[in-house]
């Protein structure tokens, strides 16, 4: 009989949930941040993106998210778009600046005008994206969560780092999670600043993942399955036996399958509207 994990509690990460709570704290006192989430594929990045949501939304912030894919890296923007896009269009905003926006935004992009790589324009596209997020973040602070950006492409990681060069003028809280052994020169280069603040996960200790198995330290079948897994959340669960991919097609998913783009997935574009508290 499988067993569905995903059902189950986060185990262990206290440190690295206390230290995302207080950035959502300094959140709401106004103060922009930025947040990067990095371990080996199946160390739980998204699943603190998930915790994250949960928290943001406790907290009546509004969480948007998007998340890279690999075979979206030749498409400009790709994983903002995939954050903000459908958000935007629902919003029905008064945007002085949509022409700019369109760059990175396809609900804004007129019929027949072409994209633009041309490095004044995206600019004004970064210039507007970033005065986008203020004003998203104008009734209640802003969490955008941009996941998987190893995969990202070349354009959004040059917003990226924009954006962490120069935040926006209001609560607007990125946090960008990847693996940093697959992250690409530029992205490596544009999260080294000191306004980043680095989660880097590590694998499970041996307490926490026998509580990820629902079983207790003196378990021989979890100490065995540790033993194996080496604390990585995605082999324990594997080895447990749960029916999910095999490890060596992890990475590989289309979006269809692993992030489906449905609104309100931690991981899959769209919003998450804040539970008013
Ligand atoms: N602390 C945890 N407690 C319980 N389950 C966890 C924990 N961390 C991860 N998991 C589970 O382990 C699996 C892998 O985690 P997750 O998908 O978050 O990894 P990831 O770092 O995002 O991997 P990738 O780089 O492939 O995207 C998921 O099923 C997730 O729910
Ligand atoms: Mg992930």
């Amino acid at each position: 009989m499988s067993i569905d994990f995903s059902a189950r509690p986060t185990v262990g990460r206290d440190r690295e949930l206390q230290q995302l709570d207080a950035a959502l704290e300094a959140l709401a006192d106004d103060a922009p941040g930025a947040v990067a989430i990095e371990g080996e594929p199946g160390i739980g990045k998204s699943r603190l993106l998930r915790e994250l949501r949960d928290r943001a939304e406790a907290r009546g912030q509004l969480l948007l998210c998007g998340s890279a894919a690999e075979f979206e890296r030749s498409m400009p923007f790709s994983v903002w778009a995939d954050a903000l896009n459908a958000y935007v269009a629902a919003q029905d905003l008064e945007l002085p600046d949509a022409d700019d926006l369109a760059e990175i935004l396809p609900a804004l992009r007129r019929p027949g005008a072409a994209g633009s790589a041309v490095a004044d324009d995206r600019y004004r596209a970064h210039r507007a994206l970033r005065g986008l997020l203020a004003r998203l973040a104008q009734d209640r602070p802003l969490v955008l969560a941009l996941d998987d950006l190893h995969w990202s492409d070349q354009a959004s990681i040059d917003l990226v780092a924009a954006l962490l060069r120069r935040a926006p003028s209001a609560p607007v809280l990125l946090v960008l999670a990847f693996r940093p052994g697959q992250a690409p020169p530029a992205l490596t280069a544009a999260l080294a600043t000191p306004v980043v603040q680095r989660i880097a996960l590590e694998p499970l200790c041996e307490r926490d993942a026998a509580m990820l198995l629902g079983a207790d330290g003196a378990d021989a079948g979890a100490q065995t399955i540790f033993r194996r897994a080496g604390g990585n959340p995605f082999y324990l669960e594997q080895l447990a036996g749960r029916p999910a991919s095999a490890p060596r097609q992890r990475g590989r998913r289309r979006r269809s399958r692993r992030h489906p783009r449905r609104r309100g997935g931690v991981a899959g574009g769209g919003a998450r509207r804040a539970v008013a508290g």
